[in-house]
């Protein structure tokens, strides 16, 4: 018999498939405190979660029963995947499911930081009828940068050309070839991008390359009044640095889905005028939450009874 814990919320797609499995018992264990779940862990074959359980070393350490884990997702910054491979458990994810649902919420925290709609709602609910106050700007005409040319940046890209956006990418594994494929510019650098753009959204991993890329230095190169949205992961974006540019007037407007801690309910820039937040929605949608919890489980369900 294969046993699976399932360590976070998935789709009751993914739970039907683990119902409907042969030879297979699951668990559902949430939120479990690091000593529990590193007990836990130990009775299990597979495990699947999404963002919210981290399985850090300390957590697989000694582990001599677990042999894959599952990200319901893309991002892998939740385990630990140097001592998953120490201890001989593969780490596998789910990256294309959530793809169109991350860049439709980049691409909605654009639109959200464009038209006001945060703040222009909110005093609206609060009585008042402030039409001249929240005046915008059109995304047609404008240029958008896009730092990361994976899955997600080239639906971004893709979205921002149907509104009349041009678009300038930088990813040091784009080629100028497969750019002007994707009818879009190539910067060489992210100092050659910033000058040039009037929005500029990251759709990078965190990685020790992608913490703190956008810091003070790299803001000061924006033209004043630019939007810069972050629906990738914390820590891309320098905080401080956003709250300086904030202040300056150097940056016209912040949208983040993401944040370096999670969750994260605290943050210098809540609040501030010219910022739109959200909590880790990108992915959160009925189709892509079905689609990485049945592309998950197939993935564990696979490689548990075949070995691949
Ligand atoms: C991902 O990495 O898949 C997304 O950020 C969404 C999530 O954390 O579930």
């Amino acid at each position: 018999m294969h046993r699976i814990i399932v360590l976070d919320d998935i789709a009751q797609e993914g739970l039907d498939l683990l119902d409907a499995a042969d030879g297979v018992e699951y668990e559902i264990r949430k939120k479990l405190p690091v000593d529990e779940l590193r007990t836990a862990l130990t009775q299990f074959d597979g495990a699947i979660l999404r963002s919210g359980a981290k399985l850090t070393a300390e957590v697989l350490a000694g582990n001599k029963r677990l042999k894959a884990i599952v990200r319901a997702g893309v991002g892998t910054d939740n385990i630990d995947k140097a001592a998953a491979t120490r201890q001989g458990i593969v780490v596998m994810n789910t990256p294309a499911g959530n793809t169109v649902s991350t860049a439709e919420h980049a691409f909605a925290l654009m639109l959200a930081l464009s038209r006001n709609i945060a703040p222009a709602n909110q005093s609206l609910i609060e009585g008042r009828w402030d039409r001249k106050k929240y005046m915008g700007t059109q995304l047609a005409g404008k240029t958008l940068g896009i730092v990361g040319m994976g899955r997600i940046g080239r639906e971004v890209a893709s979205r921002a050309m149907a509104f009349d956006m041009t678009v300038i990418a930088y990813d040091p594994f784009l080629s100028d070839d497969q750019a002007a494929k994707l009818g879009l510019q190539r910067a060489a650098t992210i100092e050659d991008l910033l000058p040039q753009i009037d929005y500029l959204t990251v759709h990078t991993p965190l990685t020790d390359e992608t913490r703190g890329l956008i810091g003070k230095d790299c803001l000061a190169k924006l033209k004043p009044g630019v939007r810069v949205i972050n629906a990738a992961r914390g820590g891309i974006y320098d905080v401080d640095a956003l709250v300086e540019g904030l202040n300056s007037g150097q940056i016209g407007g912040v949208a983040l889905d993401v944040y370096e801690q999670e969750p994260c309910t605290d943050s210098p820039l809540f609040g501030m005028p010219g910022v739109v937040c959200t909590p880790h929605l990108g992915a959160s949608t009925e189709e892509a939450q079905t689609q990485v919890a049945v592309e998950g489980v197939h993935l564990l369900l696979n490689f548990l009874q075949t070995g691949e």
